[in-house]
């Protein structure tokens, strides 16, 4: 076959299509070329919208007729449905979505998130030290590393406890695998790690609403705004769940798959290792190279829309394919090369618009400082299996790995 036949074949295909770990399904290529705006078939049968051109994804995650609520008939949940009552901010429109970002944005912001460098730096050097305490040199850097310091750090935020971090870490990784064709339980079994993690949530929050002070960490915060009236206390757990999942394994893909992305261009690590000033960039063009977080980033027509020659009718879904967008050769040159030296800050791994991530600052700074130590502090890191040997989260809507197998 012909790469234009097998594009097509995979257009009539079921979305998400398949792709190669660490690249985005090849046919994006094509469709940014010939089909910038094509309606498929989603995977339980209904009808989808893709955009995958950078111009193209940019304005439609800034059209006011665009929609990113979830209780919208036509709107492509890629987990299990969950009931209208516990919709979180992140799947809610204005004016009711502003609510929650005027809440909790002071929670985020460049200044607070500044301060909490020296706290990040020691818990990363304890991590890094543990690791290398290991006798035979060698370590599984997610189990090790990734998971736990954005775990440990979203916990100190959110006010649950540090200890409960192997519980919400399987509970989100249940959740996000339910995609997975090859197995027939995983529907069923994110379903439940969603309501469990829901549950586990909802009990932290009632303990908290029956205190005088209810605290000034996030969940805590959430109470209050639910005792001034401002939100309801099902408000405060949604997004204490939103939150929890949101906030660890986004960034504990990102430093796994970044470590493995730096192994592979050793001149640019070693260049990085003699001028940490680039730290910065390089992470900001990991995030773009990665787009960890793609098939989260869904929404429905509110109304007819015209783009790019194409009328996406009223109650359709849509997805601004923000993995694509990332990879246009229109936007960035030679889309597909790593290099830390381009300029990448305007990607949009952390989507773009009114839902534009609300943990970045912390997500940035959290990758600066582990990227910036680890590097430094393991200069022989290598990888321990073949790259085709790591197990990859192929179906799920954040990339990842499940095991990153390193020596040095
Ligand atoms: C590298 C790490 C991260 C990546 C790549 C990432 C990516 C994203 C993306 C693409 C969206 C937009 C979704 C959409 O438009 O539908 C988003 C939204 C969001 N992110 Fe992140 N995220 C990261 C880390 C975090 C962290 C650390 C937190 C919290 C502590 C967080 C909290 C949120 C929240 C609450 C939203 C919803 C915002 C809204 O709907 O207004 N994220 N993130």
């Amino acid at each position: 076959m012909t790469s234009t036949e097998e594009s097509l074949t995979t257009l009539d295909g079921s979305f998400p299509f398949p792709r190669e770990p660490l690249d985005p399904p090849a046919v994006y290529r094509y469709m940014r070329a010939e089909r910038p705006v094509v309606r498929v078939t989603l995977w339980n049968g209904k009808p989808a919208w893709l955009i995958s051109r950078y111009d193209d994804v940019r304005a439609i995650l800034t059209d006011p007729r665009v929609s990113a609520d979830q209780t919208q008939p036509g709107f492509p949940n890629m987990l299990a449905d969950i009931p209208d009552d516990q919709v979180s901010f992140l799947r809610m429109d204005p004016p009711r979505h502003l609510v929650f970002r005027k809440l909790l944005n002071k929670n985020f912001i460049i200044r607070k998130i500044d301060a909490m460098r020296p706290d990040l730096q020691r818990l990363v050097d304890d991590h890094i030290d543990a690791m290398l305490g290991a006798q035979d040199r060698r370590a599984d850097l997610v189990a090790s590393l990734a998971l736990p310091v954005p775990s440990t750090v979203i916990s100190w935020i959110l006010g649950v406890s540090t200890e409960d971090r192997e519980y919400f870490n399987n509970k989100t990784e249940e959740t996000l695998q339910g995609l997975n064709p090859a197995d027939p339980d995983a529907f069923a079994r994110s379903l439940r790690g969603l309501t469990e993690l829901r549950d586990y949530i909802e009990k932290i929050v009632r303990h908290k609403a029956e205190q005088e002070d209810p605290g000034d960490d996030i969940l805590g915060q959430l109470v209050s705004a639910a005792r001034a009236g401002e939100i309801s206390i099902g408000d405060a757990i949604n997004s204490g769940h939103l939150l929890i999942i949101a906030g660890h394994d986004t960034t504990a893909s990102m430093t796994a798959l970044g470590t493995l992305t730096l192994l592979q261009h050793p001149d640019q690590t070693d260049e990085l290792r003699r001028d940490p000033s680039l730290i910065p960039a390089a992470v900001e063009e990991l995030l773009r190279y990665l787009t960890v977080v793609h098939l989260i980033v869904a929404r429905v027509a509110a109304e007819d829309i015209e783009i790019g020659g194409q009328v996406i009718p009223a109650g359709e879904a849509i997805f601004p394919l923000n993995l694509s967008a990332n990879r246009d050769d229109a936007h960035f040159p030679d889309a597909d090369s790593f290099d830390i030296h381009r300029n990448a800050r305007d990607h949009f791994a952390f989507g773009y618009g009114i839902h534009q991530c609300l943990g970045q600052a912390l997500a940035r700074v959290e990758l600066q400082i582990i990227f910036e130590t680890l590097i430094r502090r393991v200069p022989t890191l290598k990888l321990a299996v073949p790259v085709d040997q790591v197990p990859f989260k192929l179906f799920s809507p954040i990339n990842g790995v499940f095991e990153l197998p390193v020596r040095w």
